[in-house]
């Protein structure tokens, strides 16, 4: 009897270690599988660094929740992943296997779920529809075709449903060219009724409507079109009209180095309210992500805020988001809204100062 009581009694110890060592788990701590670590957490491996599985951040921090929703939209940075459709493992779809490279590693509801706010896309025409694809020169092919845009518009109609108060933009490098193609899905998605209409984007660098504005009128989806003349011919924003970019792939990750895009005006015209920074290589490379999200990331972050006239990028666009070596593009992100938000290095720092 005395030893049952005593190993049930171990026992229970042992579950209630368990369940503090889960609860107090830092980012940092060595783990086995995620469920050693804490909330917002992940068990991670960056193989490079030969130093075995650590938690690492899964979670962005809501600025919205944690300090408030009440400054405009251009006062608060998002995180947002670069070819968010182009995922390890999205089966093939048009029944031929896939070559082509992929550039995140969990679904669009996930990304969401963890906080990502706006989402990189490629649209093309393929099969009568509109398709998310990875191509060259416009076109997409079996091979390169990751699924049909309804389906992950259908996603994000999802999450933009269940969660009232969050706003979610997409960026897309548009080569739709069926008329209307774009316009149909996003009907027949249900999105259309989220659409934040072009005539109340700043045209001349203002500050974007509040936030709080946004969601009281439920006008919570931002898309934006690399297709210039949809802004007349469907009502999609131009990108460039209301954004500036700096450089994508290996160009934009030199250090010390913010410039334009081709298509961007330069970073400092601030005629233009919105500003991305994006920092992924030009091929992505899964391994060594984890340790671009690190110093090199928040370095750029400094560089482009010099760049664009001292303005804090708005949003940053990483491949393969959940990598790091501890707080990665998430705390790049914290980093952004605290300096966005009341000057600190870190949005948790903004909460205690009212
Ligand atoms: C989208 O839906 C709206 C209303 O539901 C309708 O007025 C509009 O014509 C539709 N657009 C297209 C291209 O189907
Ligand atoms: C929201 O937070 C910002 C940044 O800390 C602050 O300046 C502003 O006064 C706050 N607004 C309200 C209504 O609390």
């Amino acid at each position: 009897m005395g030893g049952t009581f005593t190993a049930a009694a171990a026992a229970l110890v042992l579950v209630m270690a368990g369940l503090l060592g889960a609860a107090t788990a830092n980012i940092g701590d060595k783990c086995s599988t995620s469920a050693d670590c804490g909330a917002g957490q992940w068990c991670f491996d960056c193989e490079p660094e030969l130093a075995g599985s650590h938690c690492v951040r899964s979670a962005a921090t809501n600025p919205f929740q944690l300090v408030n929703n009440s400054l405009p939209f251009n006062k608060y940075a998002y995180l947002t992943t670069h070819n968010s459709f182009a995922i390890v493992g999205e089966p093939s779809h048009t029944g031929i296997p896939r070559i082509t490279f992929d550039n995140q590693e969990d679904t669009v509801t996930d990304q969401l779920n963890n906080g990502v706010r706006a989402l990189m896309l490629d649209t093309y025409d393929f099969k009568g529809d509109v398709w998310l694809c990875h191509s060259s020169g416009g076109k997409c092919n079996d091979f390169t075709a990751f699924e049909p845009a309804l389906d992950t518009f259908k996603e994000i109609e999802a999450f933009l449903s269940a969660n009232p108060s969050e706003i979610v933009t997409l960026i897309l490098e548009d080569y739709v060219n069926a008329p209307n193609g774009l316009t149909n899905v996003f009907n027949a998605s249900g999105l259309q009724k989220y659409w934040f209409p072009v005539s109340k984007m700043p045209q001349n660098g203002q500050d974007w409507p509040l936030v709080s504005d946004m969601v009281t009128s439920n006008q919570r989806l931002l898309v934006f079109t690399s297709a210039r003349s949809k802004q007349v011919t469907e009502g999609i924003a131009y990108q460039w009209n209301f954004m500036v970019e700096n450089n994508y792939g290996d160009d934009g990750m030199d250090a010390g180095e913010c410039s334009n895009r081709a298509e961007s005006a330069p970073l400092n015209d601030k005629t233009k309210s919105l500003v991305l920074m994006n920092y992924f290589p030009s091929v992505p490379v899964k391994l060594t992500a984890c340790l671009q999200h690190n110093k090199g990331l928040t370095d750029m972050a400094s560089t482009c805020y010099s760049a664009a006239g001292n303005r804090w990028a708005n949003f940053i666009a990483v491949d393969y988001y959940k990598r790091s070596e501890g707080g990665g593009a998430f705390q790049a992100t914290d980093l952004l809204n605290g300096m966005l938000l009341c000057g600190c290095q870190d949005v948790k720092a903004c909460q205690d100062r009212v």
